[in-house]
C-alpha cells in the first residue's frame, strides 16, 4: 500500500462539503483520521448530523466531533431565516438528507478542537488540516495546543480569494464567516494552501458530470445527483452561462490527491478584519513586495481531470456492490 496523506477533515457539511468528503473517502490516497465540524452554510447542529448522514452513506467509519456555533467574536446566527438557507437548502444538504438512513455512529463525546488534539497525538505521521468551512475550529486548536503545531504538516482549505469575493465584493464566504479567526490562521506560519475562488469557481459540475454521477455512481451516485439539484437551480439564478455549479471544497482534496490538477503560486496573504468595505478580504499580494510567501494560492485547476477524480472515487466506493 503506498503512502496515505492523514487528513482531519472540518466542514460545514453543505453540498460542495459533501462533495469533498466522497472525494477524499473515495481516494486510496487519503487516510481521513476525523471530521469536525463548524457553523456555517448551517447550523453547527445541522452540520454534525449532515457529516454522520454522509458518512453512513459512504460506509466511512471515522469520529465525527462537533465545533464552533459561532465565530470567535460573533453572535450566533439564526438560521431559520430564509435568507441563510439559500445556497445549501434548508437542511444543508440540498433539502435532501431525509432520503439518507439514520446514522449508526453517534457523535465523539469531545468537541472538536480536542478531537483534533487527539487524533494529531495519535498520528504516526504529520497531520494535513482540510477545513473547508469558517476556520473558527482550526484557530482554536493552533490557540488551545501551540505545541501541536510541530505535528501538523500544513492546512489545505478552502476559501479566500485573490481577486473578487462571493460573500460580499472583496470576501469569500468561508473567511468573512469568521475573519479573526482567518487571521489567525494565515498567520500561523504553518504551511498553507489557499484554494480560493481564483481557483474553485473553476471547479464546475457540468450537466454532463451530473448525468454521470448515476451511471457510475450507484445508490451513491444517485444520491449526489438529487441532492446538488437545487444547487444547480442557484447556480443558474447567479450566472446562467456557467457550466454548472462550482465544487470550492473539493480543490483542497484534489490538491492532496494530484497537485498537478491545481496550479498554486506563492503569495502573501494577509486577512483584513477592519476595513469598512473590505472586511475579510483576503489580501493577497502576488509578488510579495514586502514580505516572504505565507501560502501556496490556487489560480487555476483542470477542470475535466478534477471531475474524473470525483468519479474515479464514486467507483472506488462502489467496487463491491
Ligand atoms: O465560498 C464557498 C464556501 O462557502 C464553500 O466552502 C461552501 O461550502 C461555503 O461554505
Ligand atoms: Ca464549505
Amino acid at each position: 500500500m503506498s503512502y496515505r496523506i492523514p487528513i482531519i477533515f472540518d466542514t460545514d457539511i453543505g453540498v460542495d462539503d459533501a462533495f469533498a468528503l466522497l472525494l477524499a473517502a473515495g481516494n486510496p490516497s487519503i487516510d481521513i483520521l476525523g471530521i469536525t465540524t463548524v457553523f456555517g452554510n448551517n447550523s453547527v447542529d445541522n452540520c454534525t448530523e449532515n457529516a454522520l448522514r454522509v458518512c453512513e452513506l459512504l460506509d466511512l467509519d471515522v469520529p465525527v466531533a462537533k465545533g464552533a456555533r459561532k465565530s470567535l467574536f460573533g453572535e450566533e446566527k439564526d438560521y431559520t431565516l430564509h435568507k441563510n438557507n439559500f445556497v445549501h437548502g434548508e437542511d444543508g444538504l440540498g433539502g435532501k438528507r431525509y432520503m439518507l438512513k439514520d446514522p449508526r455512529k453517534k457523535v465523539e463525546d469531545c468537541d472538536a478542537v480536542d478531537l483534533i488534539a487527539r487524533l494529531v497525538r495519535r498520528s504516526d505521521e504529520k497531520v494535513v488540516l482540510v477545513p473547508v468551512g469558517p476556520l473558527t475550529n482550526i484557530a482554536m486548536f493552533l490557540l488551545t495546543y501551540p505545541e501541536l503545531k510541530s505535528q501538523i504538516d500544513g492546512i489545505a482549505l478552502m476559501g479566500g480569494a485573490a481577486y473578487g469575493g462571493n460573500y460580499l465584493p472583496l470576501a469569500e464566504a468561508n473567511i468573512a464567516n469568521d475573519p479573526e479567526a482567518a487571521k489567525i490562521v494565515f498567520q500561523s506560519g504553518l504551511k498553507i494552501v489557499m484554494c480560493g475562488l481564483d481557483a474553485t469557481e473553476k471547479a464546475m459540475l457540468s450537466k454532463d458530470d451530473r448525468e454521470m454521477l448515476r451511471v457510475v455512481g450507484g445508490s451513491i451516485g444517485t444520491f449526489y445527483y438529487d441532492m446538488v439539484k437545487d444547487y444547480v437551480t442557484v447556480s443558474e439564478r447567479f450566472d446562467p452561462n456557467r457550466l454548472g455549479p462550482c465544487l470550492h471544497d473539493s480543490v483542497p482534496v484534489a490538491w492532496l490527491i494530484n497537485p498537478d490538477i491545481v496550479k498554486t503560486e506563492p503569495c502573501h496573504v494577509e486577512v483584513d478584519i477592519v476595513g469598512q468595505y473590505s472586511k475579510a478580504c483576503t489580501v493577497t499580494d502576488v509578488l510579495c513586495r514586502d514580505n516572504k510567501p505565507n501560502a501556496m494560492v490556487a489560480f487555476d485547476l483542470n477542470r475535466e481531470e478534477f471531475i474524473k477524480l470525483h468519479l474515479d472515487a464514486l467507483k472506488w466506493l462502489n467496487r463491491n456492490q
